[in-house]
């Protein structure tokens, strides 16, 4: 965050991105980090104190950025809205939390200073009951230290003199870059004079996505930034004049006040530019995102060039010898990307905006694949002017973005239009003209070419209502054709109130000590460290002396051969020690015990983004550079990428099974209906904000290593890591302190980045360490396995299940790492909640040229509950019933038989149920969500509900059902130091296990610590995943505390009236082991696949939810309304992180079912490998109203003190999305007179929204026959 201080003196605060802003950009300014406003050593920012409390921290990792963003908001606007709030985080991402305690921590500095519950809140209860829900920690402001806004730090005095600053030309000399900053526009000038082909730059945020992205190194830059001239804003008669160098956010804030000034047709333009800011990038890049900026990327996803181009706005350019001119921004204007009018010379001083007419109209629209913070798939400008007093049109402008390379004007169709009165007979022709203007090969970058050109018509019916709505209140020329009021709903802009929220669960029993922390509700207990910033992860740490910086070198083919690889180049570069190849493994080359994969391959590349080599650099930008010149030259194989490929070339690897019960053919016999049926399941990229790190420091003695690697897995990458090095197991002590975010991540996928960094410091015996960055993990690490589901289905005419016959395809990628686990875990849970008697079960394990697919939160558990909703909403539409009365009907009930021949004991899916139908008020709901689609033809609400039964335990033969944890108990103090197996990733174990040993032990938290994780403490562990850390080594610290309280009895014994501290000063003296370790496994379980018999899972968690949605049938465009979700957790062992668990795994599993669409190219190179064009939820992406209760009366008989594992089971109950979004989708499609039985693929986005609502605008572009041309992405 960077303050400033303007002309009027006043300093504003804003919230920027620190990777695009070169250090250069900053002087003069004072910049602001996390550790400049509070700390726990001394005092707490209120921001930092807040978001701990409310929980608003997992795995810490994005919270600095939230911290920072909301302190911005803060210094500017002490008493902001809740809107206002939120819009703070449009550029925030958090991939733990799900957002909802973020924003609970900021409710007490709103204006509204309510809690969650919005205008339910307890202040504006008059008796202030509040029934059985609890008040959350926001309503009692007395838990807070005060807000004190003199405590905060001042802008630095050294900068205030900022004429200083800003009246010198400064120029900055690098190794590779000179970087002037001129401060009058004769400099810049000057400059650009002299420097033709020096870059200018103003916001960055553009240029510097380019450099890092590309690897552009561009000699001169100059920065317009600081350029009086260019910052100026000058209101006109019939204009306003905006400098080049405004930024966005400054631009909304004029256009906002002036639009007030004006009278309201003259500021048409003006609100159609504010709304369309609404929706560009977050405040981190409008804060420094300039107008010229966006106008000279030219782009094709230009938001305002669109706008700037139907408006006829003008722009003044200036160079040294030609004086200042002036040029439309028209077609002429833009030639393609990066190529307009404007010459080398030349720099844009100005843009200017004409006062729109009386009788003129003009809106902008925008569609993305996320609301917030996404760049345009389609844009558009569009405007009309009519003849005076009449509907006939005087001419037009319709301007449209993400078509072409820049932005595309349709000529003839506003030619065609002219004289044209404004009428329904206009839509048809315009969209024919609009098509033709428009044209879009099959092949076009960015794909999605249906979609796109439908997009294209229904943006100008959406205008072509508004306006008429216009013209029908404003009584112009002849009467409008009147707009039916269902059609209305095309016309409403999207708007949503401030998300609200309840969480209810019980609380702990009023005779429970005080010091028993088990039940309470406490946030994580490192939430202080992350909300500070002083969390340390693996890359924080400081630099040792010498130490090296790895580079990965990786395969740029599907499927080849090696013929050659050539590092001279790169061997040659400043600061390069080394490439490392296959010929440097001093051990296996092989991945062993993990899998067959080569840590570096040899002979043979099986996808794009395997690992070939690695660069060894004195620093990370050397190693980076280095690596981008190895040269590896290929003979290319035939390569296999998707899940159809493999079927039809029967590349499978082993390890698929048939899970049969009951008699399938009688099933099928008896059956009134035999339904077929196939969904889709993309994959998913995990999005841990931390990147893949490992930090590797050789002791120097015996071949020990200290590694520190974030991963889950610390026990197999020891063993991997000693294969590797060729050392015994017990040199390697691998050390994980906190994961910025694991989700199955980095289970075994973290050795890729591991294996590499041992090689290279064992080679050098030099410390070595390596963090990817986002696109290298994204193309690397593979993700969730891409699923094929195809069923026969056989049910009663009142639709009971009778038979199921699934067969489950699953797409591993190169190499099995998971995928044997992963498809079990599919097949297991293909049955979902329900019962059905007949049942065969095939898994089917695809090989292809893909990176390995990994573990992902609730391993292949999603992709199998997923098929079996599909199954029941499809016989549901066929049946022509609701859903819920099928769901109802064939739900598990008490000792129900799975197909693994497990019962469902302690069944609480019905308890779930009636509990939701209550909480959600779903019945009215429902009736009212079809009351809205029978009034609407262009918005479609829909409401589902979908239940959970969820296995929890690893599985197999049950050996990884086991933990040990390590206590001591220190004697001086009394205070007690826990390790464990387990690793912390911002699931809230390290803080359960304090409160399972303050339990145990009788003793405050604040007298428990866990360190850290660490193969030479707590050996042998197993993988933290499958939900069942906490029962494994919550059970495995109990038992060690119970064996210390052993130890401690006699002495409490002999001095009851003693303390805690006492008694271990007594055992110490009387010289007792304060030290021991606990073992848990878990009984019973363990499965055999071959018999189909054995104890599969060790308890079910169960849980359900409703969800509402409503879509906008023509742009694809959905929002949640609510969601109501009842889980049962047993009794939970922290209803605060439970809470936590349940809304963090909903939001990623509706980032699944909804806006993450991982795209591969034709030759299998993953096309979105970032945030910019892989879209993870963001703030404003949660359920308008977000309710979640725990099941009342839960208990777990065969869990630690009767609690149930969260981390995964709630992920699927994101299908209630999906479902809702089919569901309103089904109503659209009979307004059309279309099926409602119809296919739709995982994740729901608003492509296939759009495309499934099928309409006249869609009939327009069918389809092309697959395999008569090359599309711009395949799917997985
Ligand atoms: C996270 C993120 C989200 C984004 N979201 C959106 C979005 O929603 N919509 C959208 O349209 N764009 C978006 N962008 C793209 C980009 O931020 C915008 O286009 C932005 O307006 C560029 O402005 P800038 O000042 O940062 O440009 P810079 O990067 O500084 O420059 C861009 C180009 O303009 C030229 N230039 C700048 N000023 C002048 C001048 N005075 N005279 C001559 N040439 C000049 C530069 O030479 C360069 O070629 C996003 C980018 C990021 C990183
Ligand atoms: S807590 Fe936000 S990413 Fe982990």
């Amino acid at each position: 965050m960077k303050p400033r201080r303007n002309l009027n003196k006043k300093t504003n605060h804003y919230a920027i991105n620190a990777c695009l802003a070169p250090v250069c950009s900053l002087h003069g300014l004072a910049v602001t980090t996390i550790e400049g406003i509070g700390s726990s050593k001394t005092r707490l920012h209120p921001v930092q104190e807040r978001i701990a409390k409310a929980n608003g921290t997992q795995c810490g990792f994005c919270t600095p950025g939230f911290v920072l963003s909301a302190y911005a908001l803060l210094r500017n606007k002490p008493k902001p809205s809740m809107k206002e709030v939120e819009k703070s985080f449009q550029g925030n991402l958090c991939r733990c939390t799900g957002y909802r305690p973020i924003l609970d921590g900021l409710r007490p500095f709103t204006e509204e200073n309510l809690c969650g519950r919005g205008k339910e809140c307890c202040r504006n209860r008059e008796s202030g009951d509040l029934g059985e829900v609890p008040a959350p920690a926001s309503c009692s402001p007395s838990a807070y230290v005060p807000e004190d806004q003199t405590q905060e730090p001042i802008f630095p005095p050294e900068l205030q003199l900022q004429h200083d600053f800003s009246s010198k030309l400064l120029v900055f000399k690098g190794e590779r870059t000179t970087w002037y900053r001129p401060a009058t526009l004769d400099q810049l000038l000057e400059l650009k004079a002299q420097y033709p082909e020096a870059i200018l730059i103003t916001g960055n945020t553009e240029i510097g996505i380019e450099v890092r992205a590309r690897n552009i190194c561009y000699p001169v830059v100059i920065s317009a930034r600081h350029v009086p001239e260019l910052l100026q804003v000058k209101e006109e008669d019939s204009q306003i004049s905006i400098g080049g160098s405004v930024t966005l956010s400054t631009l909304e804030e004029v256009l906002i006040k002036a639009s007030e000034r004006l009278p309201e047709f003259q500021s048409r333009f003006h609100v159609a530019i504010i709304e369309m800011l609404r929706w560009f990038a977050g405040p981190q890049i409008r804060n420094v995102a300039c107008v010229a900026g966006n106008i000279l990327t030219t782009r094709r996803i230009s938001d305002l060039n669109t706008l700037f181009i139907a408006t006829g706005c003008y722009v003044t350019l200036a160079s040294k010898d030609q004086g200042q001119r002036k040029l439309p921004l028209d077609h002429n204007f833009f030639i393609s990307q990066r190529k307009t009018l404007v010459q080398e010379k030349e720099v844009l001083v100005a843009v200017h905006i004409p006062y729109s007419k009386k009788n003129e109209y003009c809106y902008g629209y925008k569609q993305a694949q996320r609301r917030e913070d996404d760049v345009a798939i389609v844009n558009a400008g569009i405007r009309v002017l009519f003849q005076d007093n009449s509907n006939v049109i005087d001419n037009m402008s319709l301007v449209f973005g993400g078509l072409a390379t820049t932005s595309l004007v349709a000529h003839n169709a506003a030619k065609q239009a002219q004289g044209r009165r404004w009428a329904d007979d206009l839509v048809p022709d315009m969209c024919r003209w609009l098509a033709d203007d428009l044209p879009l090969s099959q092949d076009a970058p960015g794909g999605q070419v249906e979609y796109r050109r439908t997009l294209v018509s229904s943006f100008f019916f959406k205008f072509y209502l508004t306006v008429q709505l216009h013209l029908m209140q404003c009584k112009q020329g002849q009467p409008a054709p009147k707009v039916l009021s269902s059609d209305m709903s095309a016309t409403h802009v999207f708007h949503r109130d401030p998300s609200r929220s309840t969480q209810v669960y019980e609380d702990v029993p009023d005779d429970q000590s005080l010091d028993d922390a088990v039940g309470r509700p406490m946030p994580t207990m490192s939430s202080v460290q992350q909300t500070t910033g002083e969390a340390q992860y693996y890359d924080d740490m400081p630099c040792a002396d010498g130490e090296l910086f790895l580079t990965l070198v990786t395969s740029t083919k599907a499927h080849a051969k090696i013929l050659s690889i050539d590092a001279n180049e790169a061997l040659a570069m400043p600061g390069v020690h080394a490439f490392l190849c296959h010929k440097d493994v001093p051990g296996s080359n092989i991945k062993r015990p993990v899998n067959e994969d080569e840590i570096f391959a040899s002979e043979e590349v099986h996808c794009i983004g395997q690992v070939i080599g690695a660069i060894v650099a004195n620093s990370r930008i050397q190693s980076q550079r280095a690596a981008k010149k190895v040269k590896v030259e290929y003979k290319e194989l035939p390569a296999v990428l998707t899940i159809e490929d493999a079927i039809k070339a029967e590349s499978f690897f082993p390890g698929g099974r048939t899970i049969v019960k009951g008699d399938l053919d009688k099933g099928f016999g008896q059956s009134d209906h035999v339904l077929e049926g196939e969904l889709r399941m993309s994959g998913q990229s995990h999005f841990y904000l931390e990147t893949h790190v490992t930090r590797a420091v050789p002791r120097g003695e015996d071949g020990e290593m200290e590694v520190f690697c974030a991963t889950q897995a610390p026990h197999f990458a020891q063993a991997v890591a000693a294969e590797a090095l060729g050392v015994p197991a017990n040199r390697i002590n691998i050390r994980v302190k906190r994961i910025g975010g694991g989700f199955g991540g980095k289970q075994t996928r973290a050795f890729v980045v591991m294996l590499p960094v041992l090689i290279a410091a064992k080679k050098f015996n030099r410390p070595v360490r390596c963090m990817l960055d986002r696109h290298e993990d994204m193309l690397i690490s593979g993700g969730r396995h891409p699923f094929l589901g195809k069923y026969k289905v056989g049910f009663s005419k009142e639709g009971r299940l009778e038979a199921l016959d699934v067969t489950l395809y699953s797409n591993a990628g190169h190499s099995t790492e998971a995928s044997v686990g992963v498809l079990d875990k599919a097949m297991v849970n293909v049955d979902g909640s329900y019962f059905i008697p007949n049942m065969r079960v095939t898994g089917i394990i695809c090989k292809t040229n893909l990176p390995s697919n990994a573990a992902f939160r609730g391993y292949g558990s999603p992709q199998g509950i997923f098929v079996s909703e599909n199954v029941m909403f499809d016989v549901a539409a066929y049946l022509d019933i609701a859903p819920l009365e099928l769901q109802a009907l064939n739900m598990y009930k008490e000792n129900g038989l799975t197909h693994y021949n497990q019962h469902v004991t302690n069944c609480n899916l019905q308890g779930c149920l009636d509990q939701l139908l209550e909480q959600s008020n779903y019945v009215t709901r429902r009736t009212e969500v079809d009351v809205f689609n029978s009034e609407n033809r262009w918005k479609k609400r829909g409401i589902a509900i979908t239940p959970t039964k969820y296995g929890v335990s690893y599985g197999g033969s049950g050996f990884l059902d086991q933990g040990a944890a390590l206590i001591h108990v220190y004697q001086g103090d009394g205070s007690v130091l826990i390790t464990h197996g387990g690793t912390e990733m911002g699931q809230g174990l390290h803080t359960k296990l304090i409160q399972i040993a303050s339990r145990v032990l009788k003793i405050p938290v604040s007298k428990i610590h866990i360190s850290e994780t660490s193969t030479s403490l707590v050996p042998n562990a197993t993988v933290s995943g499958a939900s069942s850390c906490s029962d494994i080594f919550g059970m495995a610290v109990l038992r060690g505390c119970e064996i210390i309280m052993d130890r401690l009895e006699p002495y409490i014994d002999a001095n009851p009236d003693g303390a805690w501290e006492d008694w271990v000063r007594a055992a110490y003296m009387d010289r007792v082991s304060l030290s021991t370790t606990g073992f848990y496994k878990t009984p019973d379980v363990g499965y055999d696949p071959k018999t189909n018999t054995g104890m599969r899972f060790n308890y079910f968690t169960f849980g359900a939810a409703c969800t509402e949605v409503e879509i906008d049938c023509l742009t694809g465009s959905h929002v949640v309304r609510r969601t109501d979700i009842v889980m049962d957790v047993g009794k939970s062992l922290n209803p605060m992180i439970d809470i936590g668990q349940i809304e963090g795994a909903f939001l990623q599993g509706y980032g699944f079912v909804t806006l993450e669409h991982l795209k591969y190219s034709p030759e299998g190179s993953l096309l979105n490998r970032g945030p910019g064009s892989y879209k993870i939820p963001g703030c404003g992406d949660i359920p308008g109203v977000f309710n979640v209760s725990f099941l009342k009366g839960a208990s777990n008989p065969r869990a630690i003190y009767s609690s149930k594992g969260v981390g995964e089971p709630p992920l699927m109950l994101a299908a209630s999305v999906f479902y809702a979004i089919k569901d309103a989708i089904s109503s659209a499609r009979a307004d059309a007179g279309k099926s409602r039985t119809f296919r739709l693929d995982s994740p729901a986005t608003s492509e296939r929204i759009r495309m499934a609502c099928e309409d006249q605008f869609t009939k327009q572009f069918p389809p092309s026959e697959p395999g008569t041309f090359k599309p711009w992405f395949v799917n997985a």
